[in-house]
């Protein structure tokens, strides 16, 4: 059977999964609609932290019991699980952090102060989160590199004509998001890394905003890292996936030290432990890769097809009810997007309107999203964001646009 003859899982059976979801807010039912800032986590993410404690709570890689045994080949099953995930060539190439700004900072604390020399440049573009914005200027600012930038058009979307002026034989790397979190665009990444290639400089992708809606490959991205938070892909907080090519991993320096990350200790000279380890200083956040290894099973179980058409119907059934809104205006209008829906409405703070929305049961997100040059560049302070997952239902946008309705007219 091919994923396109699965049968389609109905509403009840997926959401019967997320008992998060199966609450009120007052006396309204809960209508989650903040998955760019953190997804639901399914029962079994849930249940295989609750078995990792209750069954195989043991530290890895160290002991030789059973139980540190099963830790560590459940912790390292996540590994190949997530290698297989992102298509990497290798296993040593996935590298556990704490999240993707924690892989970001990585990649800048070793590649960067390695390699960066006075002068470099390094790409991002305006629509980039913080996290990948703040570790290259707090770099640029040790090395004395200069950051550039690729403009943001009107629709949100990359302006691919300034690339020849902003890449040349300076840059020494592009750091851009696959996904944008305020606006959903999925980026054009072949136009900056065949440039790349050209130059030879290093691509590295925040792939946070991507991983959840469609398959991702990093050898046909050709991109030398791409970094993802479990949290946004229905696993657990506080654990991330820096995917490095592996060359580049063993030639890179170590970054904090510690256990783990050692081959040998002594006081005359410490010798480093191979990738992943010689990144992984310390014990590991183990349930997190535990879940994470679920989480990615979660995906998988429910199908690229199935997520796909699903984020599609809600994202053009709530961008179609939302444009007959009077006054109101969506940032963010590429026709490659993901379920994301960035709006203000004319003449009321996106705080006041969150407030009301909540008021009704609805979670949406306000404020800038941690991508304050991008509002910049649209002139605003910041936006109300509603994002969808393929939990969320027609009749969840449909209440969630008649709250807005009705909270527009009451701040009017
Ligand atoms: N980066 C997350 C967001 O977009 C928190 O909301």
């Amino acid at each position: 059977m091919t994923s396109t003859d699965t049968p389609r899982i109905t509403d009840a059976e997926l959401r019967a999964q997320f008992p998060l979801l199966h609450q009120k807010l007052g006396r309204y039912d809960l209508v989650y609609l903040d998955n760019a800032a953190t997804t639901q986590k399914p029962q079994s993410v849930i249940d295989a932290i609750a078995h990792y404690y209750t069954r195989d709570n043991a530290n890895i890689h160290r002991g030789v019991h059973q139980i540190a045994t099963r830790a560590t080949e459940a912790f390292e099953a996540s590994r190949e699980k997530v290698q297989r995930f992102l298509n990497a060539a290798h296993k040593e190439e996935i590298v556990f952090t704490s999240g993707t700004t924690d892989a970001i900072n990585l990649v800048a604390q070793t590649w960067g102060r390695a390699d960066l020399m006075p002068g470099d440049e390094i790409v991002v573009s305006e629509m980039e989160h913080h996290s990948n914005i703040v570790p290259w200027q707090m770099l640029a600012q040790e090395k004395g590199a200069v950051i550039k930038v690729i403009p943001v058009t009107a629709t949100g979307e990359w302006n691919i004509e300034a690339l020849d002026a902003l890449i040349g034989s300076r840059t020494k790397l592009i750091a851009v998001n696959h996904v944008s979190n305020a606006l959903g665009t999925i980026n054009p990444l072949h136009e900056v890394v065949s440039r790349a290639r050209e130059v030879g400089a290093c691509v590295l992708l925040d792939g946070a905003q991507a991983v959840s809606h469609f398959p991702v490959d990093v050898q046909a991205l050709d991109c030398d890292f791409y970094c993802f938070s479990a949290h946004k892909l229905y696993g657990p907080t506080g654990i991330g996936v820096l995917y490095g090519r592996r060359q580049l991993l063993e030639t890179m320096p170590p970054w904090r030290g510690g256990g783990e990350m050692i081959d040998r200790v002594s006081f005359s000279g410490t010798t480093y432990n191979k990738p992943p380890y010689k990144f992984e200083a310390g014990t590991p956040h183990i349930e997190g890769v535990i879940g994470l290894g679920a989480a990615v099973d979660f995906v998988q179980s429910l199908g690229w097809d199935a997520i796909h058409q699903r984020e599609n119907e809600l994202l053009h059934a709530a961008t179609e009810r939302l444009l007959r809104i009077d006054g109101l205006k969506i940032y963010g209008t590429s026709s490659r997007k993901v379920g994301v829906i960035s709006f203000l409405a004319e003449g009321i703070h996106p705080y006041d309107l969150g407030t009301l929305l909540d008021n009704q049961g609805i979670a949406v997100r306000t404020g800038h999203h941690c991508t304050q040059p991008l509002w910049e560049r649209f002139g605003i302070p910041g936006t109300v964001r509603a994002s969808f997952a393929p939990y969320n239902t027609i009749q969840e946008v449909d209440t969630f646009v008649s709250a807005l309705e009705k909270s527009i007219d009451m701040l009017r």
